[in-house]
């Protein structure tokens, strides 16, 4: 693994993993065994759900088929990247709750934790993600067989070991940096929400 980018600087003390997860480009093409990608689903198994629904829904491309199926699912601008990640995700969530057959207006939301407990797990193994909602999504439930009717296809999540960005278009070179963020006097707010303060 390469030595991890340490340009971010924390406003205050977190555990180092939230400041040093980014989302490169460069993959590197070596397969990910499958135990360590089991890890990974592993983790976003155990978020917290409403309802405890878990309505978190990942299908997966390891082989070279199934690789060449889902890249084919991604837009252009994400295809010239993410074609080298030896293992690329489409996220899912289902629309409503099992027992009741309610709309379930938190699946989005509990899908995005579990992808953040895989995201942060992927760190502790040496793996980097990222995430893409460039993708052909129209195409996505159809080619991977997931009925519109019950689920919402989110995005495509590019995995593997971080790779060399010189093996990028010049274009991408350039971006791929772990970028910054808002400070936090930008999004809490003590009390009442403040509109006044959004831009
Ligand atoms: C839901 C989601 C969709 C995204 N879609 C794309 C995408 O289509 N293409 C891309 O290059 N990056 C995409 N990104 C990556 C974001 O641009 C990136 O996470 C953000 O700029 C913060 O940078 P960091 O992840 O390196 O910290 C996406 C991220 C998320 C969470």
């Amino acid at each position: 693994m390469k030595e991890m980018d340490t340009t971010r600087t924390p406003d205050f003390p977190v555990e180092s993993i939230f400041v040093h997860r980014w989302s490169p480009r460069a993959f590197t093409l070596e397969p990910i065994p499958e135990e360590m990608i089991h890890q990974l689903f592993e983790a976003a198994r155990w978020a917290p759900s409403c309802f405890n629904e878990q309505p978190w829904r990942f299908c997966y491309a390891i082989t070279p088929e199934e690789l060449v199926l889902f890249r084919s699912l991604l837009v252009d601008a994400n295809r010239i990247w993410a074609e080298n990640a030896p293992v690329l995700v489409i996220a899912f969530t289902k629309k409503n709750f099992t027992a009741s057959g309610k709309s379930n207006r938190h699946a989005l939301f509990d899908t995005g934790a579990a992808w953040m407990s895989l995201a942060l797990q992927a760190m502790k193994l040496g793996l980097y993600t990222h995430a893409m909602a460039g993708i052909q999504t129209d195409k996505v439930y159809e080619a991977l067989n997931i009925p519109d009717s019950e689920y919402e296809v989110i995005c495509a999540i590019a995995i593997g070991k971080i790779g060399d960005p010189a093996q990028l278009p010049e274009t991408l070179q350039t971006r791929e940096h772990p970028s910054d963020r808002k400070p936090q006097t930008e999004f809490i707010y003590q009390g009442k929400f403040s509109p006044d303060k959004e831009e």
